[in-house]
C-alpha cells in the first residue's frame, strides 16, 4: 500500500515531526520492484528505512520513503558445527537474537537488545559488547535502485569496519536491502570479556547464551533510554579511532579514561568520556540533552525539532574538538 504524506514520528525512534511526501511498505522483491517501477516516482529521490532508530529527520522528506516488509526467517543449510539462516529485511532485529538463543544458536546474543531491523543490521555492521554484526554475515542480499536488479554480496565484499559497510560508502543510497544470511554456530562459545558483560555475568559458573543475552538486555536497559518514553538514537557519535601515541598520552593524563583497541597502530577513545568531561552528560538545553546515563545518547524530549538537536551535536563537536583536539562524528544517519 502506498501512502500520500505520511508522518512519520512513530517512524524514527528520536519521534521527530517529519513527513514522507510518499511511503511504501512492501512486503516482498516483487512488491519492492513494482514500487520502483511506479511512474508516480520516477526521478523522485529514494530513502530506505527499517525502524527509524538510527535516522535524525531534520526537515520533510520530499520523496519516495520504502520500508522494506519482508519478515521471513528460513533455515538455508547446515553442517556439523554451523547452521544458515537467510532473514527478510523487515525482521525485527532482536526477534531475530531470540530466535537464535532460543534454538542455542550462538554469535549475535552479543547484539541482544538493539533497536532495528535485520535489513539495517550490516549498513552500519551494528556491534556491541565485544560483537559486531559482520561476524555472523555470510552475504546480503539487495535490489539496485536504479537497474532494479537482484544482486548479492559475501561478507568480504560488504567491507565491514567498525560502524562500517560498503553500503555507507560506494553503495550508500543505491540499494535496498532485501534478504541477509546469517551462521551461527551450533556450538557456542560465549565472549564475556567486556567489562560490563563479565562483571553482570560474575556470579555464574557457567553462563549460557540464555545469560549472555539476558545479561545484556539488563545492562543496556540500565543504561539506555527506552525510545518509547524518551525519544533518542541509541550512540549518537561513533567513537574516534585516533593514532595510539595520542590516546596513551590522554590516558596517561586522565586516569578515568579507558581506551580501546582498533586497527594497528591506532586506538578507539569512548566519545562517552570526551562528551562527559566537556560537561555535557545530563542537561538539557530546551527540549534536548544529553542522556544523564550515557553521554553517547542525546534524546529528544517532546517537541524537539531536528535542527535543536543538530544544533547541540555541533556544540558537542566543538567543545571535544576545542579540549581534545578531537573530531567526533555522528553515526546517526542526517535527512
Ligand atoms: N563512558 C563515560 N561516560 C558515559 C558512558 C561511558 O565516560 O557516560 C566511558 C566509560 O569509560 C566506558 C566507556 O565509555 O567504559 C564505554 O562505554 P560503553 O560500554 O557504554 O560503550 P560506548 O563506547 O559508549 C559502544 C557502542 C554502543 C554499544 C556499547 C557496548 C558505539 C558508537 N557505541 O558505546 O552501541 O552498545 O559500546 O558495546 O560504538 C549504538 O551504536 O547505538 C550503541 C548503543
Amino acid at each position: 500500500m502506498i501512502t500520500e504524506n505520511k508522518e512519520l514520528k512513530k517512524l524514527n525512534t528520536l519521534g521527530l515531526k517529519a513527513k514522507a511526501r510518499w511511503f511504501a511498505q512492501p512486503a516482498d522483491v516483487a512488491s519492492i520492484k513494482r514500487v520502483l517501477s511506479d511512474t508516480r516516482f520516477k526521478g523522485m529521490p529514494i530513502l530506505v528505512t527499517g525502524s527509524g532508530s538510527n535516522l535524525l529527520y531534520s526537515k520533510d522528506f520530499n520523496g519516495l520513503l520504502i520500508r522494506p516488509d519482508i519478515t521471513s526467517i528460513t533455515v538455508t543449510g547446515e553442517d556439523k558445527n554451523s547452521v544458515y539462516l537467510r532473514a527478510g529485511a523487515g525482521v525485527n532485529w532482536d526477534t531475530f537474537v531470540a530466535y537464535c538463543v532460543d534454538r542455542g544458536w550462538g554469535g549475535v546474543e552479543n547484539l541482544s537488545h538493539i533497536p532495528g531491523c535485520v535489513g539495517a543490521s550490516p549498513v552500519q555492521n551494528i556491534g556491541a559488547y565485544g560483537s559486531e554484526v559482520a561476524d555472523s554475515v555470510v552475504s546480503v542480499e539487495f535490489i539496485d535502485l536504479e537497474t532494479h536488479k537482484e544482486s548479492s554480496l559475501s561478507n568480504d565484499e560488504c567491507r565491514f569496519g567498525y560502524r562500517d559497510s560498503i553500503f555507507k560508502r560506494e553503495l550508500k543510497s543505491k540499494t535496498i536491502i532485501t534478504y541477509v544470511t546469517f551462521c551461527l554456530s551450533k556450538y557456542p562459545v560465549i565472549n564475556a570479556n567486556y567489562a560490563d558483560v563479565a562483571a553482570e555475568l560474575s556470579g555464574l559458573k557457567e553462563p549460557g547464551l540464555y545469560d549472555v543475552r539476558k545479561a545484556i538486555i539488563d545492562i543496556r536497559k540500565r543504561k539506555l533510554p527506552d525510545p518509547e518514553v524518551i525519544g533518542n538514537a541509541g550512540s549518537f557519535f561513533k567513537n574516534p579511532v585516533v593514532p595510539e601515541d595520542m590516546a596513551f598520552k590522554l590516558k596517561n593524563e586522565n586516569s578515568s579514561l579507558k581506551v580501546f583497541s582498533a586497527q594497528s597502530g591506532f586506538s578507539k577513545i569512548p566519545a562517552a568520556w570526551l562528551i562527559e568531561q566537556c560537561g555535557f552528560k545530563g542537561k538539557r538545553f530546551g527540549n534536548v540533552g544529553v542522556h544523564p546515563n550515557q553521554a553517547l545518547v542525546l534524546v529528544a524530549y517532546e517537541g524537539a525539532t531536528g535542527e535543536e538537536l543538530i544544533n547541540l551535536a555541533h556544540s558537542i563537536q566543538k567543545s571535544v574538538l576545542d579540549k581534545f583536539s578531537i573530531e567526533i562524528e555522528p553515526e546517526v544517519n542526517i535527512i
